[in-house]
């Protein structure tokens, strides 16, 4: 028996022992037909199955944020390099001619793709998951939930949230932008998707659940009960029966329906289905692309905004120039009515500030998309199953795409951009489908903010929050704010 349970040790020894010198086999590409990695990105694929994942979730958890990963290889590496995350090999790639081949994706070579942790949390119907046919059914159900007239009915309902919100701010003296941004897209979204609008405890839960869900789409996808990605699948859940019921409780009649996106959808699947289902949603593609618009937008577009603050701050001389454009709208607008479309049309040089900021921050840093089949680009070879990643960032801070890219130039987009050289929204088939909102909202949030106080930021600290899924400031941007014109009540 003694001797059996020897001869098992040392098979176990030697094949774990083979297994290392085949992988050292592997990393060194020793006997390897030098073909097979000519025009292969270059790049370093780290240890046998991990890869590089480890370095990968080291700049999550970082103060310089997890774009840090991939700034310190795009310095080593050039335009295009490759590791592996996850098990996967990722190619990132940062020039506009390969972001044109990418996002325009005529020839179907590419599919949008993110990480495990991602998908499971946002869910299989989710529009950022779907496989292509369904996201061609899902996209076109939900666009024309965006059009003008739901955009100008939108801009009146935030501008009515944010006069609320900055009411506030006189008793405070010192607000944190981060989070007020964040309170006020959150209850924007949910108004607008759901119309949901109470000032109560329960909407404060269900946003702490949407930040629990999305600090899992970063995290490792361990299920086990004291994961952040456990905590996010269970807040995802919370948050599904939460919908789960408001869609029940619309359909028995028991609510009076609301104008508004859910119940679009709803009414729209319920007349489709009696027609031909293959056009409707189902509930679960109704409830995983709520669920995805919220975080979309919340969480992105109060990034954005915290950013431009401190953009502003440090830019004196654009904050003038922004303010005067900002005054003389205001002395030619009721100061009894809210915004509309037509105002925000007349705001050319804030609508830079806006480009410029989303330009400097790149919020969603890189795009993710699986390759469908082998292909060649700019003279390197990219193998079908390899993620390819769009580097937004980098092209945003190419010295040769942006003169001077490190400086706050608003003044740059008077002349129209390069192709592909702009990426705030992406490009192509997958191009951010609440873009005219963010925008809208970036520039509302201006408007009052610089006609109603003066402000200073009182934390110029740069450092990135950990976990966080888009590049958000760990200060929050603190600003002292002093009033400067009485309170506006509009009707
Ligand atoms: C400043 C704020 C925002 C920024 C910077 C932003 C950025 C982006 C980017 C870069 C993409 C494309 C990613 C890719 O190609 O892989 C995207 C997609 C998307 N965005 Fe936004 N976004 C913002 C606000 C919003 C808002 C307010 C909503 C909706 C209410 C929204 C909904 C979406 C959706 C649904 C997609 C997926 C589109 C698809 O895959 O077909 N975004 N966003």
């Amino acid at each position: 028996m003694n001797q059996l349970l020897q001869w098992c040790w040392y098979l176990v020894v030697y094949a774990a022992l083979a297994w290392l010198i085949f992988q050292a086999w592997k990393i060194l590409g020793i006997g390897r037909n030098p073909e097979s990695t000519a025009g292969i990105p270059p790049g370093n694929r780290g240890l046998p199955l991990i890869g590089e994942t480890l370095q990968f979730m080291a700049s999550i958890k970082s103060s310089r944020g997890f774009y840090e990963f991939v700034r310190v290889r795009r310095l080593r590496y050039g335009n295009y390099f490759k590791t592996s995350l996850f098990g996967e090999t990722h190619v990132f790639v940062s020039s506009t001619e390969s972001a044109k081949v990418i996002l325009n994706n005529d020839l179907g070579r590419f599919s949008k793709r993110y990480i495990r942790s991602i998908a499971e949390i946002v869910g299989d119907q989710s529009l950022l998951c779907a496989s292509p046919q369904q996201h061609k059914l899902i996209r076109n159900r939900l666009s024309h939930l965006f059009s003008t007239t739901s955009i100008s009915i939108f801009i009146k309902q935030f501008d009515q949230l944010i006069i609320n919100a900055l009411r506030s701010w006189d008793h405070k003296g010192t607000v944190v932008v981060l989070d007020e941004a964040m309170k006020i897209t959150f209850r924007a979204m949910c108004k607008m998707l759901m119309s949901l609008e109470r000032e109560d405890e329960f909407l404060e839960r269900l946003q702490k659940d949407v930040g629990l869900i999305c600090e899992a789409m970063l995290a490792f996808p361990l299920r086990l009960p004291w994961t952040r990605f456990h905590k996010g699948l269970q807040a995802r859940e919370r948050f599904m029966g939460t919908l789960e019921k408001m869609i029940r409780e619309r359909r028995r009649g028991l609510e009076a329906c609301p104008e508004d996106f859910l119940q679009h959808l709803l009414m729209e699947a319920d007349h489709i289905s009696c027609g031909d289902e293959s056009q409707s949603l189902s509930d679960e593609q109704i409830k995983d692309n709520i669920l995805t618009m919220i975080i979309a937008g919340q969480d992105t577009t109060a990034s954005a905004i915290t950013w431009m603050v401190k953009y502003l701050d440090e830019n004196q001389e654009v904050l003038e120039i922004l303010k005067a454009e900002q005054f003389s709208l205001a002395e030619k607008s009721s100061p009894n009515s809210f915004l509309s479309l037509e105002d925000l049309n007349d705001m050319s040089y804030s609508s830079k500030v806006v480009k410029e900021s989303l330009r400097m921050a790149s919020i969603v840093p890189w795009f993710p998309r699986l390759v469908l089949q082998d292909c060649e680009i700019h003279g390197y070879k990219i193998k079908k199953g390899w993620n390819i990643n769009i580097d937004a960032r980098s092209i945003h801070l190419d010295p040769t795409v942006y003169n001077d890219p490190d400086k706050f130039i608003p003044s740059r987009f008077d002349d129209e951009s390069k192709p592909y050289s702009f990426l705030g929204f992406g490009q192509g088939g997958r191009t951010c489908l609440g873009m005219n909102l963010a925008r809208a909202m970036m520039l509302v949030f201006l408007h009052r903010l610089v006609t109603t106080y003066k402000w200073k930021v009182i934390d110029s600290d740069s450092s990135i929050e950990k976990w966080a899924l888009f590049a958000r400031l760990k200060s929050g941007c603190p600003i002292h704010v002093a009033r400067i014109r009485d309170d506006v009540v509009p009707s």
